[in-house]
């Protein structure tokens, strides 16, 4: 099975950029830009990585992403990324980033736009693998913040594919964002958010009726509530599960506890992603892997996931259909 993980083509829908940033070019970009950083090696920063809950990460990965300051650094932070991943034959993503983060820090979109930009298509070029970037929008701050970073993303319209919103989720529900998406959607963009993460199954109906959203990022708390996932089956709901990250934030015990495949099973149309693979210890096929050990899925069971996640992409038909004939 760890071979067939690892050779079958494969799309990734939920990973943030930010959350790729490796200890080791953590500490080089922080040196290189002389950016201070609690941690002296290492041994320290991978100390460091103990979480209890999605605040503890937050606070740490928004602390990580300030060694981020030139061109030249979000270009390597993607192409170390897209590099990883066609090594280990993902074929397609949808990469998130977080403007917000680097906005306060006085870095614009006209720094890491092209960083990204480049290294996307230097990766494409090089492993023909295929990009799109997904702009969220910090559910912490005030929607105004969000519609003033809509604003700022106009030049760069034709390199976003989507919207999302990440973050805090406790005490921030979709629907207060519901002008920023109507006006996302206005403008053209595809709507995806996080939702029922830590917060209740409420979030996931918040975030399909008030912002309209396609996919939802996360929503495993639909466990909790047997209607919703009725609807979510029949509606083919793309849920963009992650579940070596659900263990390190401790939304479930352990991955014996985790109900990907419970919920699979019932109908739902989940796929399986690495959310931000450098600070929760594995990339997709640690996450598959790390699924399959406390689950032994089928083949079967796999290639389903595999084809949730192409038919739940944003790529055009034919992309699509040439991606399922290679995984049946
Ligand atoms: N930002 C990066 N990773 C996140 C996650 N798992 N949940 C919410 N916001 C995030
Ligand atoms: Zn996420």
């Amino acid at each position: 099975m760890r071979s067939l993980i690892e050779r079958l083509p494969k799309v990734e829908l939920h990973l943030h950029i930010e959350g790729t940033l490796e200890p080791s070019l953590m500490l080089e970009l922080a040196e290189r830009n002389q950016v201070p950083l609690p941690y002296k090696n290492l041994a320290e920063v991978k100390a460091a990585y103990q979480f209890e809950d999605l605040q503890s990460f937050l606070d740490l990965y928004y602390l990580g992403a300030s060694v981020l300051v030139t061109e030249a650094d979000f270009y390597e932070l993607m192409m170390q990324y897209l590099t990883k991943a066609s090594q280990d034959h993902i074929v397609h993503c949808e990469v998130m980033f977080d403007p917000q983060t680097h906005l306060a820090r006085g870095i614009g979109f006209e720094i890491f736009m092209p960083g990204f930009q480049r290294a996307i298509a230097d990766a494409e070029q090089k492993f023909g693998i295929s990009t799109y970037l997904i702009m969220c929008f910090l559910r912490d701050l005030p929607e105004a913040e969000a519609i003033d970073t809509l604003l700022l993303a106009a030049p760069f319209k034709d390199q976003i594919t989507a919207i999302g919103l990440d973050s805090a989720e406790m005490g921030h529900p979709p629907s207060k964002f519901q002008r920023a998406f109507a006006e996302a959607a206005r403008e053209g963009y595809q709507l995806v958010a996080h939702a029922g993460e830590e917060g209740g199954p409420e979030m996931i109906k918040d975030a399909l009726d008030t912002l309209k959203v396609v996919r939802i990022d996360h929503g495993v708390q639909c466990i909790q509530d047997s209607d919703l996932r009725l609807r979510l089956a029949q509606a083919r709901v793309p849920l963009t599960v992650c579940p070596l990250s659900n263990i390190k934030l401790c939304v479930f015990a352990d991955m014996a506890a985790h109900p990907l495949l419970s919920l699979l099973s019932q109908g739902l149309n989940v796929t399986v992603n690495s959310d931000d693979p450098a600070y929760f210890g594995g990339y997709l096929v640690d996450n598959f892997w790390a699924v399959y050990q406390a689950h032994h899925f089928t083949e079967e069971q796999f290639r389903q996931l595999l084809d949730n996640a192409i038919k739940s992409s944003f790529l055009p038909d034919a992309r699509k259909k040439q991606l399922i004939d290679q995984i049946w």
